[in-house]
């Protein structure tokens, strides 16, 4: 796979977002902007009709994509990344004396809201813990149902571990019990096939940046038919301006202002792209290929933790170290500074996961995500770049030894 935006430095932070992007992205980016970049929706001259033709086409397709309701891509609503979709999804969800189950697999864009609703809403929740190899088992989620459960949220696959949760088998529990199932999306969709009627899922929440290979500013929800959930905000919408409240009618309900057109022609392009490298499972059969043997790499490096690592089967190409002896930015900012090569550490604004690990004491891991244009060449040199910094660290030990 190729991309024009190539230099020296090794790009593994894909999980936080996906760089660089493809050439057709960069360009229908511009070229859309360019000839259409008009308000849509809004007026009726040609070329509004033809942004908004393309709003409502991607609408569509993004439905298709995520196995949704085919005949309502209105339900298929516009906003900035996932956070914003999950706010939406989690506080048009719930109200006083409800009961949601989420995990600690969860990004602060699940925690802070559900957290906000039970500090100042009068909402219960309760966190689901994962296991030794990072997935929450679904029986632990039907065990926490309760008469009073309304909502259970999950993340689709993790952004520190890379784990992906059996979201079907928890939407089968959710549907049997009558329980609203939300999913978050953000790490899978262009990733791994989603498919929210086979997996029972009622909404769920994506970003457009990451394997989707959009830019940064476009997300949304899919929301399934009957799934209501309501407006937690209120503005423009472009139609019935005379009425004096937000509409109720989808996609009205959950889009409010002028949406990110620019980014709505990168998602374009970012379907196109998925699609001509033959769809998202030989996408991420490549990333595997490469992840794998990184995390053998750094299995054989004296020092260095895994986490979550086993199996690489039910993973994404994200992997989450620390070396012994050194504080996990410590390590990042010699990848970068040293040996060019961009990782993330810290808590990754998911820290459950790393208290769940005993990990915040230690100020979180360094993840690695590897993304479709990383190559052989990225790995080899990362597995260098672990090798010698933890013999740093080793050195360091004896010479503090000996003092
Ligand atoms: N949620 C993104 C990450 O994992 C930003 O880095």
């Amino acid at each position: 796979m190729e991309s024009s935006d190539s230099n020296n430095l090794i790009y593994l932070d894909n999980a936080a977002t996906s760089w660089p992007k493809p050439d057709n992205v960069y360009k229908f980016m511009v070229d859309f902007y360019r000839e259409c970049g008009v308000n849509p929706g809004r007026s009726g001259f040609d070329k509004a009709i033809e942004a908004g033709n393309i709003l409502e086409d991607l609408r569509l397709r993004l439905t298709k994509f995520f196995g949704g309701d085919e005949h309502l891509p209105q339900q298929l609503c516009f906003g900035y990344n996932a956070t914003d979709a999950l706010n939406l999804l989690i506080q048009g969800s719930l109200i006083s004396g409800d009961h949601v189950i989420t995990t600690n697999v969860e990004h602060n864009s699940v925690i802070r809201p559900i957290n906000h609703l039970v500090r100042d809403g009068g909402v219960e929740a309760t966190y689901v813990p994962f296991d030794k190899n990072g997935f929450v088992d679904p029986d632990d989620i039907k065990r926490a149902f309760r008469k009073n459960t309304k909502l259970v949220v999950v993340n689709h696959g993790s952004n520190v571990l890379g784990t992906i949760q059996p979201v079907k088998e928890i939407g089968q529990y959710c549907r049997e019990a009558g329980i609203r199932f939300i999913v978050d999306v953000s790490q899978t969709g262009g990733m791994i096939p989603i498919n929210m009627r086979e997996a029972n899922i009622d909404a769920l929440a994506f970003t457009g940046h990451k394997s989707l290979m959009g830019s940064t500013g476009i997300g949304g929800v899919c929301v399934r038919e009957g799934v209501e959930i309501r407006h937690t905000r209120s503005g423009g919408t472009g139609v019935r301006s005379a009425f004096p409240y937000h509409l109720e009618e989808y996609p009205y309900r959950l889009e409010y202002g002028t949406p990110n057109m620019v980014g709505i022609a990168s998602l374009w392009a970012g379907l196109d792209w998925i699609e001509e490298q033959g769809g998202v499972t030989a996408i991420h059969a490549q990333e595997m290929k490469l992840v794998t043997k990184l995390v053998n790499g750094f299995k054989n490096i004296d020092g260095v933790t895994i986490y979550c690592c086993d199996s690489m089967e039910n993973h994404l190409a994200t992997v989450l170290i620390n070396v012994d002896g050194l504080e996990a930015g410590d390590v990042g900012i010699m990848l970068d500074v040293d040996f060019d090569i961009a990782t993330r550490t810290g808590l990754h604004c998911a820290p459950l996961v790393h208290k769940q690990l005993g990990l915040v004491e230690i100020h979180g891991g360094v993840r690695f995500a590897v993304g479709p244009f990383n190559t052989e060449a990225h790995i080899d040199k990362s597995i260098e770049a672990v090798t010698e910094i933890a013999e740093r660290a080793r050195s360091m030990k004896k010479i503090s030894a000996a003092k």
